[in-house]
């Protein structure tokens, strides 16, 4: 299906999500509902990437809207103070794979340049990773979740952080235990990003008027 536009020069969200209408790029279309775009604040600090819409996500359209993303509400309302609203929350997939079984790399492949600039368009200060796919596919790279969860990592000039997915801590009091301490750190994280975007934005108002002072 030929793009109408390449997508670096697509900047807007709706515009991006037309874009995949009717998209038959990889088999999952056959037996799709919905197509899980992603959805919250387009302009959010903070990003969420899962893997694939599971069978709620596929009736309904949305992201994040069973078992699984009850517990991400529950994390990010009692951790971080923040409702579903102040965040982007969207899938390495953006259709249900039969059975939930993992992503194929082909299908993987087929998303990937959407979901890159997906993340592109929201810009956000923090994008958090959870689980392994969505971690492999930001960091081009095999590795493995309980290895390298909790800590951040810069990626093209953006914090990636890593966290457990939420669906391996459902009925994992151990993996739960790790997701909860992990989104205290990003509590910390969160607020060292936002200061370090105020001392730019400080540090450019500062020489803005050195250079006004020099006429
Ligand atoms: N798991 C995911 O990775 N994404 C969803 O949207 C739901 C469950």
């Amino acid at each position: 299906m030929p793009l109408q536009r390449s997508l670096s020069e697509i900047s807007d969200l709706d515009e991006l999500k037309n874009n995949l209408d009717d998209c038959g790029r990889c088999s999952l279309s056959g037996s799709r509902t919905n197509l899980v775009f992603g959805n919250g604040d387009p302009n959010a600090s903070l990003m969420f990437v899962g893997e694939a819409p599971g069978f709620y996500e596929d009736q309904k359209g949305e992201p994040f809207v069973g078992a699984a993303g009850k517990l991400l509400d529950q994390l990010l309302k009692q951790i971080l103070g923040l409702n579903r609203s102040n965040v982007y929350i969207a899938n390495v997939l953006k259709c249900r794979p039969p059975e939930n079984r993992d992503p194929k790399p082909e299908e993987i492949s087929a998303c990937k340049p959407f979901m890159l600039r997906q993340i592109e368009i929201v810009d956000p200060l923090i994008v958090v990773t959870l689980g392994n796919f969505s971690t492999r596919l930001l960091l081009d790279r095999t590795v493995f979740i309980s290895k390298i969860h909790g800590e951040p990592i810069i990626i093209n000039n953006r914090r990636v952080f890593p966290v457990y997915h939420p669906a391996a801590a459902l009925y994992a009091t151990k993996t739960k235990e790790l997701l909860i301490e992990d989104f205290k750190k990003l509590g910390d994280l969160l607020i060292e990003a936002d200061r370090d975007i105020e001392r730019e934005q400080n540090s450019k108002e500062n020489k803005g008027e050195e250079q006004l002072d020099l006429f």
